[in-house]
């Protein structure tokens, strides 16, 4: 009943209808280009997209499978901000086999390996807006720059320099090469990129017989990874040589992406698990307190609290806030109070006799730390975002086959569906309207499902309705207008139990009516994930990720491409508006 007793003044747009069509639909008054490309040159000298292209060429060229990025307007010299020049900073998440090696399968050779681990990691590259409206890369700008699996990064905090982390080819257990499976993101006040780790197992192996250790088996280390045949090609993959290397990742990676001589950081003291994105806000006490998701069925929810405040007019300051402060893990109870429970070395139990040596191995363990305190299993918690203007926080929990079905995860709470096929969204006040407070008070602000083959709870909250039905919603950030974005990494069959919910898209939420409209439809086969806009919110740049087919066709190959669209309005107004 919410959907249609309530009026929105939020957005301007009418809802659109699903669609299995191999494009990307859009309301009326709205247009697209291509911004970027996976394999479109970025450096000097990188040639243009070819299905044979080689891993220099792959170095030189945007990575694949884009997901969270931000944009940076660039400052002039007389201090004015450009409307016209910015900075975009994106990730590419993974490549797919398929497509990436001309025999279409799992890296064969030395050469494969060396331009799969170059289609990762960061691409920073600078765009132009013409006269027209449409934005284009500026190849070779001096700002772009490719973080990749081969570039230097620092581990910076309490892990830096310990036991945990030091390998064969760093005894220092500081500097690491290399970012894999870059998923969400999230910005600071200060101008930097945070990058998210995600599922940075999944490139590691083993030969047969070797032992993996429980904390491995905790972050999904296996014999054979996700297959992508790494290991035997360089030792750091391999478990048996490096048992410690996975350790150096799955970490908040912050970028600055206006220096590109910078080394970027990895945050260790915010703990190490399967990231999503990196939502922050400054407390009214001018703490930096950043929340993030651990993306997998029976993971949890996670805040970081600095040690020291935010300074507007002290940028060096600012670039250590990550450096030190105090994890939390969240425990929701039913009725709709919640609370964090710290993860520090000595509290909560967090102490030799069970278990835990150090505060560097609690953050390298944040997931046994996080169960040992009780912390609530979710079902996958993606992308959090925190509203621009009240301290209200949103998080998707995409979905979750085991809930109800594993032992350790429970139906009920902000979790109240066995086999949740479809996911929901929880979001969640602080106390006292404070951020370092340790308790909240939480309500489910939309559950998805589908109220055409659904009944009861599976067929979704009242402010879904058959008109704009989704499944899955993963990406989730707020405009400065506290229109609430929301993007889908679901199921495409429209059949089923998903019936009428076509292609995933991309959704806008009024956080306070709880209206949400259907914004976008894209391609099939695709996910869409990753969005951010220009200072004056009249451009959106928004991921589609492993499109299925050969969209976009901009090239003659077949190859389909992942890709970066930027969505204009025809009258030039504001996104959304
Ligand atoms: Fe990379 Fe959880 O999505
Ligand atoms: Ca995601
Ligand atoms: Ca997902
Ligand atoms: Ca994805």
């Amino acid at each position: 009943a919410m959907a249609v007793s309530q009026a929105t003044t939020l957005m301007g747009f009418e809802n659109i209808p699903t669609s299995t069509a191999d494009e990307v639909s859009l309301p009326a008054g709205y247009t697209y280009d291509i911004l970027m490309s996976w394999g479109d040159p970025v450096l000097d000298g990188a040639p243009k997209f070819s299905r044979s292209n080689s891993a220099e060429d792959q170095a030189g060229q945007f990575g694949d499978n884009t997901d969270g990025m931000e944009l940076y307007h660039v400052t002039r010299a007389d201090g004015s901000i450009d409307p016209n020049h910015a900075v975009l900073a994106v990730n590419s998440e993974y490549y797919n086999d398929e497509f990436i090696f001309e025999h279409g399968e799992a890296a064969k050779t030395a050469e494969d390996v060396r331009k799969g681990i170059y289609a990762h990691g960061i691409t920073v590259v600078e765009v132009e807006r013409k006269r027209n409206g449409t934005w284009q890369i500026k190849k070779g700008a001096p700002m772009n720059r490719r973080l990749h699996g081969y570039a230097e990064f620092e581990l910076t905090g309490p892990v830096a320099g310990s036991d945990y982390v030091k390998t064969n080819a760093d005894a220092t257990g500081r500097k690491v090469l290399g970012t894999f499976n870059n998923c969400g993101a999230g910005r600071t006040p200060w101008g930097t990129y945070l990058t998210c780790e995600e599922n940075f197992n999944g490139y590691f192996g083993a030969p047969e017989g070797t032992a993996l250790t429980e904390a491995h088996k905790r972050y999904g280390l296996s014999k054979n990874g996700f297959g992508y045949n790494w290991w035997p090609h360089e030792d750091r993959f391999n478990l048996a040589k490096e048992p410690n290397e996975p350790n150096r990742h799955g970490w908040i990676v912050e970028i600055d992406p206006m220096d590109p001589t910078s080394t970027p950081k990895k945050r260790t003291a915010l703990g190490r698990f399967k990231h999503e994105n990196a939502a922050m806000t400054i407390n009214k006490d001018g703490r930096a307190v950043v929340y993030m998701g651990d993306d997998e069925r029976g993971e949890f929810i996670y805040k970081f609290v600095s040690r020291d405040t935010y300074d507007a007019d002290n940028r060096e300051r600012n670039m250590r806030l990550l450096e030190q402060g105090t994890l939390y893990v969240a425990k929701f109870h039913d009725g709709g109070m919640g609370e964090w429970i710290e993860l520090s070395y000595g509290r909560n139990g967090l102490t030799r006799e069970n278990g835990f040596e150090s505060e560097a191995d609690v953050l390298v363990r944040a997931r046994a730390a996080a169960t040992f305190v009780g912390a609530t299993t979710m079902d996958r918690p993606e992308w959090v975002a925190c509203h621009p203007s009240s301290p209200m926080v949103f998080c998707t929990l995409t979905n979750n086959k085991n809930r109800g079905v594993k032992d350790n995860q429970p139906v009920g709470g902000p979790n109240p569906r066995a086999e949740n096929h479809f996911g929901q969204i929880v979001r969640w006040m602080p106390e006292n309207r404070d951020h370092s407070s340790d308790r909240f008070g939480w309500d489910l602000y939309a559950v998805a499902g589908n109220p055409e083959t659904q009944t009861g709870l599976y067929a979704g909250s009242d402010n879904v309705t058959a008109e704009n039905m989704f499944n899955s919603p993963d990406g989730l950030v707020f405009d400065q207008f506290g229109r609430l974005w929301i993007q889908t990494d679901g199921n495409y069959s429209n059949e089923g139990i998903f019936a009428g919910q076509g292609n995933n898209q991309m959704l806008c939420g009024d956080p306070v009516t709880g209206h949400i409209r259907r914004f976008m439809v894209g391609p099939q086969g695709c996910e869409i994930t990753g969005i951010t806009f220009s200072d004056d919110h009249r451009t959106a740049f928004v991921g589609i990720q492993h499109p299925g087919n050969a969209w976009p066709n901009t090239d003659k190959d077949g190859v389909p491409r992942s890709s970066i669209v930027a969505i204009r309005r025809e009258d030039g107004g504001i996104i959304g508006a």
